[in-house]
């Protein structure tokens, strides 16, 4: 061999080497930032869990804050908050009523005709509208303007059938929100959630304030009834079945009401119109024990959202969040073990921007190499190419989350139940029908059967889309109640969808307030 061709074959070798230990430590680094990323996963399954130990600690504080909230004002973070509806459609409501259900980024109109006990109801027509993202952080003006416009657009297109009679058209307005009650038609706003944020409705009566538009857009109405969402679908449901004792909200937003007898509510006992029971709305969003697992990621979000300290219940799971738990997770994972590459997609920065059905579509995804995930990463992210364990990590990630959160809300209704028990144990000493009773788990269902409606099951209504469109979210919420009920117990409860009560409780309500009933 030539001393040029010598030269040549020494210097190939050498480049040859060289790519070699580039291609090497490629392996190692990719390695590496493969066990760092399993280790991150690792540390949040960790930091999520909720053995049944912490659910119990969570149904006994959800219990012991109830009662707190009952007994004053600011005894809890739970406002405990009364409804003023104190008698629930029993079916016999007839005649045409409108709703109107704010609560989330659309709101509805609804129309419904209802026909008394053989007619139930005999039509219903509604609309969704969806309210563009500048008015929730606008003026107060500017809201229930566009709302009552889109009323008073909706009811111009009644139809003949209407007969008013001389009567004014009445409406129950679903109100979304913390608002303290004067009257079944009337309330202040304590705080907007769920991403509104009008600092001028804060205090103000919100009905006067839609009655005030409605006026200004020549609408003719009257709100019959105010009710929070919770409050709705408990009429709803109960119009349906007289069994159902609490609503729960699992969608957007959380909160969950019940019925409570009067007598139990010492803070309101001079207010109360008359003994009796009185639907409660729990405002349950706010609830807040030590032992929720708060993590790391749960503090940034808390901190970077427009109500930093407050409604940290519902920051660990409601749909509105729900999927920024998961950005944020990945997030990390990218940026410490990255996960998708040495630079971090950009989108994964933008708060929001991977929402609760993505998530769903993610942790539900059955396909061998899950195409659903390829295709959120990509619409949402812009991460055009993943391998199929990256994916799977990710998938994992979206059940550490939901689960969570499906198992924590499970823990609040079970602290429904529990407190609804407590009450039906020292009811039923005081009769002296049940004497002694062991509040151990497995009590609950035979405590509700034998002593508090009459050995009827005690049904909890479940609306929302969290709920609905998120089957594993549902199916963890439903056998977590039975796990910390224990089966037989559980055989009493029954928790079940109730899609729509929201807007159509308040029609049932608007009716049974009509001034012309
Ligand atoms: C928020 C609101 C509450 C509502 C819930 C569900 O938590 O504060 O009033 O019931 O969302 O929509």
């Amino acid at each position: 061999m030539g001393k040029t061709a010598a030269r040549v074959a020494i210097a190939c070798a050498a480049a040859t080497c060289a790519v070699a230990a580039v291609a090497a430590s490629n392996r190692l680094r990719q390695r590496a930032n493969w066990s760092r990323a399993v280790a991150i996963v690792d540390e949040f399954r960790e930091a999520f869990q909720t053995p049944m130990p912490l659910l119990k600690h969570v149904v006994d504080a959800m219990v012991a804050e109830m009662h707190a909230g009952l007994v004053r004002e600011g005894g809890s973070k739970l406002t405990m908050l009364l409804s003023f509806v104190d008698s629930l459609p029993t079916g016999d409501e007839h005649g045409l009523y409108y709703a109107l259900d704010l609560g989330g980024t659309n709101f509805r109109v609804l129309r419904l005709q209802l026909g008394g006990k053989n007619g139930r109801i005999l039509n219903k027509e509604y609309q969704e509208v969806s309210i563009p993202p500048d008015l929730m952080i606008g003026s107060n003006e500017e809201l229930f303007d566009f709302i009552a416009q889109r009323l008073g657009d909706f009811v111009a297109q009644e139809g003949e059938d209407y007969n008013p009679h001389g009567k004014i058209r009445e409406l129950g307005f679903t109100f979304s929100f913390p608002v303290n009650q004067t009257s079944i038609n009337s309330g202040h706003l304590l705080k907007w959630t769920k991403g509104f944020a009008i600092a001028e409705t804060v205090g103000k009566d919100v009905v006067s304030e839609l009655q005030t538009a409605m006026v200004r857009q020549g609408l003719q109405m009257r709100v019959a009834a105010l009710v929070n969402d919770t409050v709705a679908t408990l009429a709803g449901a109960r119009y349906w079945n007289k069994d159902v004792m609490v609503a729960v909200i699992l969608g957007t937003g959380t909160n969950a009401c019940y019925v409570e007898h009067a007598d139990s509510i010492p803070k309101w006992r001079s207010a109360l119109p008359k003994s009796g029971d009185m639907v409660i709305n729990m405002e349950w969003g706010n609830f807040w024990s030590n032992y929720l697992p708060k993590t790391q990621i749960d503090e940034a979000l808390d901190k970077d959202s427009v109500n930093p300290g407050e409604q940290g219940f519902e920051k660990l799971f409601s749909g509105m969040y729900l999927g920024d738990i998961v950005r944020r997770a990945l997030l990390k994972l990218a940026k410490e073990a990255a996960l998708f590459g040495e630079r971090v997609p950009s989108k994964l920065s933008l708060p929001f921007i991977l929402r609760t059905p993505d998530v769903s579509a993610m942790h539900t995804d059955e396909s061998s190499d899950l195409e659903e995930t390829s295709r959120v990463l990509s619409s949402v992210f812009g991460i055009k190419s993943s391998s199929l364990q990256v994916r799977r990590l990710i998938v994992e990630v979206c059940e550490i989350v939901a689960e969570r959160g499906a198992r924590l809300a499970a823990a609040g209704i079970v602290g429904i139940l529990r407190k609804i028990e407590g009450d039906c144990v020292a009811n039923g000493v005081a009769n002296g029908e049940v004497g002694k009773v062991n509040l151990a788990n497995g009590e609950l269902g035979k405590l509700i059967g034998n002593n508090k409606v009459n050995g009827r099951k005690t049904v909890v209504a479940i609306d929302g889309g969290l709920y609905e469109h998120y089957p594993k979210f549902r199916n963890c919420v439903d056998s977590t109640i039975t796990e910390l009920l224990g089966k037989d117990a559980a055989k009493d409860v029954i928790v079940q969808l109730f899609k729509d009560g929201s807007g159509i409780g308040a029609a049932f309500l608007a009716a049974s307030h009509s001034l012309y009933r």
